[in-house]
């Protein structure tokens, strides 16, 4: 049985369409349900959905042998795991936003409102600018329009949030999309079944 973690959301609908299409196909998964784990009996797998965050972690200790995560994700923790494949997939970038007319005032600490705290620290550090990095879990946006940072690392996939929002990119960090992952053990145990995947995955990419 191989067990595959699937991000929970926008990327995770798409990725599990990508492993439909490569016959591994699981009817219930479509369906409106709050089951997280789901089983494909004749194909030997599991669907594990989890938080988009977690996918990491479940495939480093083993929990699902393979899974699919953004690579925001991958650059804001280290894992101890296989990235095998670039699936084209949630293609989107890490960027700078800020209200749109702000100006930077260079002479203080640079307050910035973000999930990717290291990310942030990372890309500040390279420009050696100083900044004092607020952590939040969501709504981001929210963060310069209340006078709590002056701008915001985030991820911009349309840029509707940021519209919507009287927001505008500034600068763009990192470009991000899908990576297929394997769990290095499970990678040597498993390997011509997660080979066998790897490589449907790549006719269809
Ligand atoms: C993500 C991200 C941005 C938005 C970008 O948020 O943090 O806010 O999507 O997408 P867009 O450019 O297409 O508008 P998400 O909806 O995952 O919610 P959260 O940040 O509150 O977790
Ligand atoms: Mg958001």
């Amino acid at each position: 049985m191989l067990n595959i973690a699937l991000p929970k959301g926008r990327l995770g609908d798409k990725t599990y369409s990508l492993f439909e299409k490569i016959g591994y196909k699981c009817d219930e998964l479509t369906e409106d349900s709050r089951k997280l784990i789901f089983e494909n009996k004749e194909k030997n797998i599991r669907y594990l959905l989890v938080k988009p965050s977690d996918v990491g972690i479940y495939v480093e200790k083993g929990a699902a042998d393979i899974g699919v995560v953004g690579k925001d994700i991958l650059l804001e923790n280290v894992y101890d795991i296989y990235e095998l494949l670039d699936l084209n997939l949630g293609i989107c970038k890490i960027s700078v936003a800020a209200l749109s007319g702000y100006k930077e005032d260079t002479e203080r600490k640079l307050r910035v409102a973000t999930k990717y705290v290291n990310t942030a620290k990372k890309y500040y550090s390279s420009l050696n600018r100083e900044t004092d990095i607020i952590k939040l879990n969501g709504s981001i946006e929210l963060a310069p329009i209340l006078g709590l940072s002056d701008v915001i690392v985030d991820i911009v996939e349309t840029g509707n949030t940021l519209k919507e929002n009287n927001l505008k990119v500034i600068n763009d960090i990192e470009e991000i999309s899908a990576r297929f992952i394997a769990n290095k053990t499970s990678y040597k145990f498993k390997n011509e079944e997660i080979k066998n995947i790897e490589k449907k995955l790549r006719e269809v990419i």
